[in-house]
């Protein structure tokens, strides 16, 4: 855990203080006497000049002071910079058993503070659940120099604090294995969530799904002894802005062994993570509620394991969709959109007026964009502009993708309506697959987050595992929702 202490002045306790971010545009006030800023200003054109190591210590009038310098990443945004070069300060402090630091980000934006909280809370993760003994993280305390600003430090702190707890909450369950996180339990999970937030939740079994005609939970789901679960989840807060609702609809397949049409071993066990939509949007909507954003939400988890079993569906089986489309299943291991296509029903009959899903789809998408881009698709620019516009804000990098009708024929199969595989464009052809399900006055966004969700070596500053994408953005975007209707 991370311990924030905002104050307007520095206590004296610290053992280091933290003057400056290194890159001259989002240097913080020197607190240092005029000598002092001629060498600081002298270390600062070194760095602007060379590539510098990672964390530079000096002594400066009996003063220990750090300079991070998170110039070593390519590519990275300079919020994105301010969150690693918090994220290594934290790590280094960890290491050190360093009880306090000094932080003055009195002259730093509200963006730029609220990225160091970030940086620093990223810091503080790590997965236990499975291990013997725990890894002891260090409690350092971070002393933040807030000046006259102390109640707008604070009230980010809380924010950041909301939003951590939830992109955790996501980590944690993505990070869980499948046999130990079935479906029923994740819709466990969800009820925990609406508890707390005080959201309605709807949990549909197995026989509501077969009454109901929710046919692509219950194709896939139907090989295993786990059985599938919807999950719909709302929040309606007393003010809202008017006219807008955002729908969010995740993938939620604990465990993807591809069915009949079996995925190879190697790594196989990352399928652990194709759940990682569903996690994302249970942790978004959580974060939402907490914070009271100005806009109605509704959540959709579809929750189904695909497993080889006795009643597994076989290639060639056609079952009949929520919208009255028949499918044909050409692979099986092409899972996600048979049972995104009774989320995405299920959200359109809450009238929501945008609507975004994620899911981790396709492994096109993920040798496309690898594992620092998510590739989207949407019917409508304004709200793909403010898709990539909430995912800067939160150090998420999106790439429009086309919806090019071109490859639609694909899909076609003259035993049914169409079927759940086609052209070569892997991500493309399931973006128009999950169209079919989409009512078209709709502004609808599907996220594909094959090759971002799940990470196996560090990255950025996350962990080996869950990276929590999605979360921040999906957050963002109901805040962009929010602000920007008549309420
Ligand atoms: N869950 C996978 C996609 C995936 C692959 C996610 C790699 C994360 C990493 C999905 O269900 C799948 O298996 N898709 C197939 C579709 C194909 C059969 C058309 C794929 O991408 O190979
Ligand atoms: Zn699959
Ligand atoms: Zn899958």
């Amino acid at each position: 855990m991370m311990k924030l202490k905002i104050d307007s002045a520095a206590s004296g306790k610290a053992a280091l203080e933290v003057l400056f971010f290194v890159k001259k545009s989002v240097q913080f006030s020197p607190v240092l006497s005029g000598k002092a800023s001629a060498e600081v200003e002298r270390i600062l054109e070194k760095i602007e000049s060379e590539v510098y190591g990672d964390l530079e210590i000096v002594e400066i009038e009996n003063r220990k002071l750090i300079f991070v310098n998170a110039a070593k990443e390519r590519g990275l945004s300079p919020l994105d910079h301010l969150r690693m070069a918090a994220y290594r300060l934290a790590k280094y402090a960890q290491k050190r058993q360093i009880e306090c630091v000094n932080l003055f980000l009195a002259d730093a934006s509200a963006e730029q503070v609220k990225s160091v909280f970030h940086g620093l809370a990223y810091a503080g993760y790590s997965f236990d659940r499975y291990k013997s003994k725990p890894k002891k993280i260090f409690a350092v305390t971070f002393e933040i120099v807030a000046m006259e600003r102390v109640k707008e430090f604070k009230k980010i702190a809380a924010e950041v604090e909301t939003e951590q707890a939830s992109i955790t909450l996501a980590r944690n369950l993505i990070n869980t294995s499948g046999s130990d996180l079935p479906p029923a339990g994740m819709a466990l999970e969800a009820e925990k969530v609406a508890k707390e937030c005080g959201l309605k939740i709807k949990i549909r079994d197995m026989k509501a799904l077969v009454k109901e005609g929710f046919n692509g939970l219950v194709t896939v789901g139907k090989g295993s002894k786990n059985e599938p679960r919807l999950v719909t989840l709302e929040y309606r807060p007393v003010k809202a802005v008017k006219g807008v609702h955002l729908g969010i609809v995740g993938k939620g397949i604990t465990f993807d062994t591809g069915g009949l049409c079996l995925k190879p071993q190697n790594g196989m066990w990352e399928m652990i993570s194709d759940m990682s939509g569903s996690a994302a949007t249970l942790a978004a909507i959580r974060a939402v509620a907490l914070l009271k954003l100005p806009v109605q939400v509704t959540a959709v988890l579809v929750l189904a394991e695909n497993a080889i079993g006795a009643g597994a569906v076989l290639p060639g089986d056609i079952f009949k969709a929520k919208n009255g489309k028949t499918v044909m299943v050409d692979n099986t291991d092409a899972e996600g959109r048979l049972i995104l296509s009774d989320g995405l029903s299920e959200a359109a009959s809450y009238k929501v007026t945008h609507l975004i899903d994620l899911a981790t789809l396709t492994g096109a998408m993920s040798r496309a964009l690898g594992y620092a881009v998510t590739g989207f698709f949407a019917n409508d620019e304004k709200l793909a502009e403010a898709v990539i516009e909430s995912g800067k804000a939160s150090c998420e990098k999106f790439w429009q993708m086309p919806l090019e009708e071109e490859y639609g024929d694909s899909l076609k199969t003259p035993f049914a309506d169409m079927k759940n595989i086609g052209s070569e464009a892997g991500a493309v052809t399931a973006a128009l697959f999950l169209k079919e399900f989409v009512p078209e006055n709709i502004k609808w966004s599907h996220w594909d987050i094959a090759g971002t969700a799940f990470v196996t070596k560090e990255w950025k500053y996350t962990a080996f595992g869950a990276t929590g994408i999605g979360v921040q953005t999906l957050i963002e975007l109901a805040r962009h929702l929010g602000n920007s209707h008549d309420k």
